[in-house]
């Protein structure tokens, strides 16, 4: 039987995690590349992702891109691969919210959510899951949100998405897991980033999501290294096409 530890060891492994610049996904970076892992971290913002591989130790590089960009992905694909070989864990944490209220949405809003939200983890996952069935041994990890399956205001295209990332996830299990490549989401409840500055810049807001968690708080970065780990190695080698909420039991009230 493996020991505790190995069973979530991802040492030697390399891995890919979108929006590496900011919140969420420069975490989850960050706690794959201390966990042994070689790192690339994906985002447009140049001068953030420097930061990040600065104040991470661990074996790192970054791709300054922008993922919304299709013609662009086969390049992309190339300069993810060239610092430590094709990646065997795709962690796509970049998306964006525009919170356009249903009857002001916009043709461009709509477009750029979907594009960013559900087509780069699918067709970035396309490009990469030949070299994971290669191997024998692949792990993606999809952001899921408490939208995937609730309704908030603003929330239209933002919602549509998360609810297709369910969807999405399930269906690229359904297609690959049998080639050893597990695929999962994780759905955050509110955690303090960059895309949820309009939520905790109203501190009533900010404590009424809190007062519905069972926990009775908001999220902390650090909340999603344990859900990461545990989806990123073989710990979860019989876990695929599941979301696990990381949301202090804000769904389970
Ligand atoms: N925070 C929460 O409470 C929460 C809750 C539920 C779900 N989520 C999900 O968790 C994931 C991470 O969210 P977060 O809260 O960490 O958001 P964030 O801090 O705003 O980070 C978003 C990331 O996406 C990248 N990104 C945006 N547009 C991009 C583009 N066109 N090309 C490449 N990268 C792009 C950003 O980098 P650049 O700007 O440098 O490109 C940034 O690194 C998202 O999928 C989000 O929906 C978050």
């Amino acid at each position: 039987m493996n020991s505790a530890s190995s069973i979530f060891d991802v040492a030697g492994r390399v891995a890919c995690v979108t929006g590496a610049s900011s919140g969420l996904g420069r975490r989850a970076a960050t706690a794959l590349a201390q966990a042994g892992a070689s790192v690339v971290g994906v985002a447009r913002r140049a001068a953030d992702l420097e930061d990040w591989q600065n104040e991470t130790t661990g074996s790192t590089a970054c791709v300054s891109a922008d993922l919304s960009d299709r013609a662009g992905l086969p390049d992309i694909v190339d300069q993810i691969t060239a610092p430590f070989g094709s990646p065997n864990i795709l962690v796509h944490a970049a998306g964006i919210n525009t919170r356009e209220a249903a009857d002001k949405v916009t043709l461009e809003g709509w477009d750029i959510t979907l594009a960013l939200n559900l087509s780069v983890p699918f067709f970035l996952s396309q490009a990469l899951v030949p070299a994971m069935k290669e191997k024998g041994w692949g792990r993606i990890v999809n952001f899921a949100s408490l939208q995937t399956t609730r309704a908030f205001p603003g929330g239209i295209a933002y919602g549509a998405t998360k609810g297709g990332v369910g969807q999405m996830t399930r269906a690229m299990a359904e297609a690959w897991s049998s080639s050893g490549i597990n695929t999962n989401a994780i759905g955050p409840g509110f955690f303090p980033t960059e895309l949820t500055a309009a939520v905790f810049g109203d501190d009533e807001r900010a404590a009424r999501n809190a007062a519905q968690t069972c926990i009775g708080r908001n999220g902390r970065l650090e909340d999603i290294d344990g859900p990461l780990l545990f989806l990123c190695s073989p710990a979860s080698d019989y876990v695929t096409g599941q979301i696990l909420m990381v949301d202090g039991g804000f769904t389970a009230k």
